[in-house]
């Protein structure tokens, strides 16, 4: 199914744009079961999907989904090789949802664990609270068996380092590379070229085929954050949120704009009241846009300079991945074919250059 559909609302006086050009956006599914994650978890839905047709609950399956990109130091924004705060430490956040159980866990500012999401689990199963934070939630999974270990890499430190040394003309650090002769300097300045600031996440949400919904979110959240920082990705509500009669959100991107808007709960409750995933997904986004006010977030447009994207599904297993900006994708199992789709989207991005 792919329901075409043009929103004619504006948002800050800009045309809103319903649909990638590609076509490819909109409700995808519908005969449940579905996986849908964010676009950094095509073998995070594979294997959750194949988890679930042997019988595995929902949440251990988008766990051990998740668990595959947590514990990939290639992927800089989620687990071990997450890029650090701005001291050069790596702090986790995750959170999980169990639509049957009503369950909810979630850890924050955590160090030293190559695996927030099952620390997360275990606040639900092994306590009566939903959130530990830092030194607790350390200290809670150390007393659960997880060991401790160094989780920045060679190349996540290689990349603070970088930004470390970029943030003042007038300091002390330099640039290795501004030592070499300028032709090999040229060359060298390519392999470090990447975009910095980084809000990467992973999302994963499942619904079965009895129609028992689970959730997850896991991060080193936003690169090179004051210590201390939280987003949203354990902040259920924001990052996440499950409602095993409705649906499941979850989210990537700005994060202090999902905690300022409640956002993965609001595209539930719209869900609620019958809006697709995509229509709900949307309708949050506009929202988060006309809320954003301040001048260093807005571009001479009015429009926002940073991204968030949803990933949602309903009971029924149909699915969408939206987004404020045209251009990325999501990943998703329909339950015959795992694949990335385009999300639906708020605004066209310009082409540059
Ligand atoms: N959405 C991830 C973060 O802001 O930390």
């Amino acid at each position: 199914m792919n329901r075409r559909r043009f929103l004619n609302s504006t948002v800050a006086g800009i045309a809103v744009c319903g649909l990638s050009s590609s076509g490819q956006g909109g409700v995808q599914g519908g005969g449940r079961p579905a996986v849908i994650a964010s676009a950094n978890g095509l073998r995070a839905t594979e294997k959750a999907r194949e988890m679930m047709r042997q019988g595995a609950d929902t949440l251990d399956a988008v766990i051990a989904g998740v668990n595959l990109v947590e514990e990939d130091p290639k992927d800089t924004s989620v687990g071990y090789g997450g890029l650090p705060n701005e001291e050069g430490v790596v702090q986790l956040d995750s959170s999980v949802m169990h639509g049957p159980t009503r369950g909810s866990g979630a850890v924050a500012a955590l160090e030293s664990i190559k695996y927030p999401s099952r620390v997360a689990k275990l606040v639900m199963e092994r306590t009566d609270h939903v959130l530990l934070v830092g030194e607790g939630a350390l200290k809670f999974a150390l007393a659960m068996g997880f060991e401790k270990q160094n989780l920045l890499t060679p190349e996540a430190r290689e990349i603070w380092l970088k930004w470390k040394r970029e943030l003042s003309p007038q300091d002390d650090w330099i640039n290795p590379e501004d030592r070499l002769p300028e032709s090999i300097r040229d060359r060298q300045k390519k392999k470090v070229s990447r975009m910095l600031f980084n809000y990467g996440t992973i999302n994963c949400n499942a619904v079965n085929d009895k129609g028992e919904i689970s959730g997850v979110t896991t991060t080193s959240g936003l690169s090179f954050k004051i210590p201390g920082r939280v987003g949203d990705s354990p902040i259920i509500g924001a990052g996440l949120y499950v409602d095993n009669h409705v649906g499941a959100c979850g989210s990537t991107g700005r994060g202090e704009a999902n905690l300022k808007t409640c956002a993965s709960f609001m595209v539930v409750e719209f869900m609620r009241r019958g809006l697709s995933p995509e229509e709900a997904g949307l309708r949050v986004l506009k929202r988060i846009v006309e809320n954003t006010v301040e001048p260093y977030l807005i571009d001479h447009n009015g429009r926002p300079k940073f991204d968030v994207k949803f990933y949602a599904l309903n009971k029924r297993g149909e699915f969408a991945g939206t987004a404020i900006w045209s251009g990325s994708k999501y990943a998703a199992h329909d339950g015959a074919k795992n694949k990335h789709y385009e999300v639906s989207y708020l605004f066209k991005r310009e082409k540059t250059g």
